[in-house]
């Protein structure tokens, strides 16, 4: 049964939450009352279907319906989840949680998007205290993980699992705040790095590029996979964390930064910031460089995913959730789906489609899929036995452009000996993309020269190229390059 989100207020948090959810395949219901947030959040949607699908390597769930609400009651009627994402005066989450609980099911999880209040504040005056809870996100919330749950004593154990459990089937990383401060930990942090930089600004060190570049060209990268303790500990050697923090020590009495003084927020200030920002990258519009953040994120995350590390992890556990066992089983009658997936944004050339080497990608991912398929997995990998690639032969028919489904079907031409010899075609719905004729070896990782596979692959393989031999061989099999 599909799940339902009421998502209350859809600026950009509450757009970017809806984005998710729909394309983790919940039912999502968006109540604002102005009137340009359907736009908004069309836009938002366009940003997240050429975004979000791309990062997983399986395709997720059929995308959810998005419909705009005409009040809260309609909205949360029903709903399993409900998202506040209101603009954040105590005031107005107030009066719109109160009107969430008038109409909503006991048992559904109230999450709020608030960046600064506390969860007891929210509950203040509420009807079901427990079922409210700070469940903060990121900016784009259809790419970043993190999702800071903070909760108190009024919610049940159960609350708070069934809610970590509903973020992390949604693809985010729910991080359980041991207690509740003001703007949990991720803001507490930005914000001592952006007073540090307006007084750096102030004082004519440096520009708002140079501050840039001084996060992206540096310690950002380290601290967007290892975060800033694991950084520390590495400068810090052999000696480790403590010669880190020993040494370290002393500059934090000099103090080097403007501890927690503010600078006073004149006009003349924020024309200054933002005046040179506006210099700094105003020739893009804001669309062009929400466009540039999300191919460098996913570039970014896919990356790390290749690693099993930090957001990297996360994909992969969602893949797993998503995948299942992949449902395929004998009696092979027809070409196995061997690959089922979007086409990642950094997958796209300057020709504005799937670049030639990503096909080729896809055919080798398809290829591993159908080895584990025939028991040439991990543990016979690590056993000594793999397959080698000898041959491919690409055809490239039709276009993909970001975000597309693609689906690679695999038919075994031939499984007999050491040799493997596959036929893939990949398809985008009917419409037949590329195909894919490559010839493998079974080999010895310790010689590494051709050997016979054990007897379960080489039965498996066999009774898989008996069945594919039964049936019509598609267009291009044994096609040399340039020849009709
Ligand atoms: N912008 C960020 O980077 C960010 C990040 C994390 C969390 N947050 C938090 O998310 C919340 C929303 O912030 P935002 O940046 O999306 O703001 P926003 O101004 O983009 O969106 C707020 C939306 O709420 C709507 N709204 C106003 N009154 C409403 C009502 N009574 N019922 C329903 N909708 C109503 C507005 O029309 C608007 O579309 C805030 O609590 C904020 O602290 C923001």
């Amino acid at each position: 049964m599909t799940n339902t989100v009421a998502v209350i207020g859809g600026g950009v948090i509450g757009g970017g939450w809806a984005a998710r959810f729909a394309l983790m395949g919940w039912s999502v219901r968006v109540y604002d009352p102005d009137p340009e947030a359907a736009g908004r959040l069309s836009g938002v949607m366009n940003n997240a279907r050429l975004a979000l699908p791309g990062l997983s390597d399986v395709a997720l769930p059929d995308e959810g319906a998005v419909v705009l609400c005409a009040s809260v009651a309609e909205a949360v009627a029903g709903a399993d989840w409900i998202q506040e994402s209101v603009p954040e005066r105590l005031k107005i989450k107030h009066r719109v949680l109160a009107e969430i609980q008038g109409a909503c099911p006991g048992g559904a999880i109230i999450g709020s998007s608030t960046s600064g209040f506390k969860p007891s504040q929210l509950q203040q005056g509420a009807l079901r205290p427990g079922q409210i809870m700070v469940a903060h996100p990121f900016n784009p919330v259809y790419l970043l993980p993190l999702c800071e749950l903070v909760t108190t004593e009024a919610s049940s154990a159960d609350q708070v699992a069934r809610a970590c459990d509903t973020l992390s089937g949604i693809g985010m990383f729910p991080l359980h705040l041991r207690g509740q401060i003001d703007a949990h930990i991720a803001d507490r942090l930005l914000e001592a790095v952006w007073r540090e930089a307006l007084w750096m600004f102030r004082d004519s060190i440096a520009t708002t590029g140079e501050i840039d570049e001084a996060i992206r060209m540096g310690f950002g990268l380290c601290w967007a996979q290892m975060g800033l303790f694991e950084t520390c500990r590495i400068a810090g050697r052999a000696a480790g964390m403590r010669h880190f923090t020993e040494q370290s020590g002393p500059c934090l009495q000099r103090p080097w930064t403007g501890l927690t003084d503010v600078p006073d927020l004149s006009e003349a200030l924020i024309d200054a910031v933002a005046g040179q920002s506006d210099a700094q990258s105003g020739m893009h519009t804001i669309d062009a460089l929400e466009r540039i953040r999300d191919t460098n994120l996913v570039a970014m995350m896919r990356g790390l995913k290749a690693q099993n590390w930090g957001a990297g992890a996360v994909l992969r556990a969602q893949d797993a959730r998503i995948a299942g066992d992949g449902g395929f089983h004998p009696p092979y009658a027809a070409a196995i789906v061997t690959g089922d997936r979007a086409v990642p944004l950094d997958w796209v050339d300057y020709n504005g489609h799937m670049n030639e080497a990503r096909y080729l990608q896809a055919f080798g991912d398809a290829t591993d899929r159908f080895m584990e398929m025939i028991g040439c997995d991990a543990a016979h990998i690590a056993a000594g036995g793999s397959y080698f690639t000898a041959e491919t032969h690409i055809r490239h028919i039709d276009e993909a452009k970001a975000g597309a489904r693609i689906r690679v079907e695999t038919l075994c031409l031939l499984g007999k000996g050491a040799k493997m010899h596959l036929f893939h075609q990949m398809f985008c719905g009917e419409r037949l993309l590329a195909t894919g004729e490559l010839f493998l070896l079974h080999v010895s990782l310790d010689t590494r020269r051709p050997c016979a596979p054990s007897a379960a692959i080489a039965d498996a393989l066999g009774t898989i190229a008996r069945a594919h031999g039964g049936l019509p061989r598609p267009g291009g099999v044994g096609r040399a390059a340039g020849r009709k």
